[in-house]
């Protein structure tokens, strides 16, 4: 058994649903980000049995992943999506995506990104300050428009999450601190310009409780009641994302687990009626991906065993940027004949920081194909061509087809676009 349940083992071979992974590695190549249609399926499907037949719409957070195929997939089930810049937008778009079904959060807005969100009538804007709401304002002013805007406020409650992905609490650069938001609601709503239409928080990501959530709604709950003296009246209230996966042992609750007691509060406060948004992207790709890698070198040294492997921290940054743990599974581990060492997967990059797993038991030969699981969100997104390494390819497994949703980069295309001096 592996973490990811569409990635298993058949007749010794680990498999996305019904393909080898040695057959795709050997066909396209590595390092190869390979996801499963069905895994993304049953991540959405968890969602909408969790939704209970109550209004809720699932703004999928698309930094997690954000391949045109996996974005037209969520899209057909009915996604909406939260994104954080006007390149997100535009791949909505191109993905065929529903603008009407589109939250814009992020802290540092520009113009030309509030421009094109007013233009193709997105659902709200996830105010994160006040000078960022005077923004929208005059720039929904100049187009003669209204923005509907929604503020995310900072409840200051601890996600107990590591301290990079934690964005709920005093100190973080997010969102308008909750005492703070009866004040902006309130310049909000003598503004011609704008349309205030929900209340926002996003309080870190790889949650596996729920008590911070719920803590945090509460404190939302409050500032509601609080606008509702003021006058002002809301008809959505967004959670944010944040409900972590599985990597290794971790039992994170489930969409299920979470709405059942954000509904029994909802109704305790007489808040029935209120929208339900949430913005998942780990619990949503993160299971559904692995990462394949070839062993180029096996390098035994004094202190420890290294196998360099053909994938690097340009491909997947997590492990070294967060101390993250992705379990990693020989795609055909060997019965006999090699003995099982503790390894520090390691890739070719010029940095001590390259590494992708440390200290794994594994029997492994030079050539031999590996999966670093659990790598659907946050890999390929987070990817760069540090050391001129061009991007993997991502491939999508539906049943026993392989689709390339996106070819490895071309080496040339890595610096084509790049001037000498006259
Ligand atoms: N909404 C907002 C406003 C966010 O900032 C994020 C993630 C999400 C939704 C989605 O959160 P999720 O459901 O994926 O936890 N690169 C890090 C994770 C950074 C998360 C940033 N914000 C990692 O690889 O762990």
């Amino acid at each position: 058994m592996t973490v990811a349940p569409n990635f298993q083992f058949h007749n010794g071979v680990l498999h996305a649903e019904q393909c080898s992974l040695e057959d795709l590695a050997k066909e396209h190549g590595t390092p190869l980000y390979v996801y499963s249609r069905k895994a993304l399926k049953d991540a959405w499907d968890s969602y909408e049995q969790a939704k209970q037949g109550r209004d809720v719409l699932v703004c999928y957070g698309m930094k997690a992943n954000s391949n045109l195929a996996i974005l037209r997939e969520l899209a057909n089930h009915g996604a909406g999506f939260d994104i954080v810049s006007g390149g997100e937008l535009a791949r909505v778009i191109a993905a065929g995506g529903d603008p009407r079904k589109v939250v814009f959060s992020g802290v540092g807005k520009q113009r030309w990104e509030i421009e094109a969100a007013l233009d193709a009538q997105i659902k709200c804007f996830n105010v994160e300050s006040k000078n960022e709401l005077l923004h929208i304002a005059q720039i929904a002013a100049d187009k003669k428009c209204v923005a509907p805007i929604s503020l995310r406020v900072n409840p200051d409650v601890d996600a107990h999450t590591h301290p990079y992905i934690s964005t709920g609490l005093k100190d973080n650069k997010f969102g308008i601190a909750i005492e703070d938001a009866p004040d902006v609601y309130a310049l909000a709503a003598q503004h011609p310009q704008l349309n205030i239409v929900g209340v926002d928080c996003h309080i870190g990501s790889q949650i596996t409780e729920i008590s911070p959530y719920l803590d945090a709604l509460d404190k939302l709950l409050n500032l509601i009641d609080t606008l509702a003296k003021q006058g002002i009246q809301l008809s959505h209230l967004d959670l944010g994302g944040g409900l972590g996966i599985r990597y290794t042992d971790e039992t994170p609750a489930t969409p299920t687990m979470l709405l059942t007691e954000v509904f029994k509060a909802l109704d305790a406060r007489g808040l029935a009626h209120l929208q339900l948004v949430l913005e998942p992207g780990r619990s949503m790709v993160g299971n559904a991906g692995v990462l394949l890698t070839r062993v180029e070198y096996l390098k035994p040294s004094e202190a420890k065993n290294f196998a360099i492997v053909d994938a690097a921290m340009n491909d997947l940054i997590r492990p070294t940027l967060y101390d993250a743990w992705h379990d990693v599974e020989a795609v055909s581990p060997r019965q006999s004949g090699t003995t099982a060492l503790e390894y520090d997967i390691v890739g070719p990059i010029c940095e001590s920081g390259d590494w992708l797993a440390r200290g794994r038991k594994l029997a492994l030969e030079q050539n031999d194909l590996l999966a670093i699981m659990s790598a659907g969100a946050y890999g390929f997104t987070m990817a760069s061509n540090y050391n001129t390494r061009p991007r993997a390819a991502e491939i999508l497994v539906d049943g026993t087809t392989a689709h390339v949703v996106r070819p490895r980069e071309d080496l040339h295309s890595l610096f084509a676009s790049e001037r000498l001096l006259p």
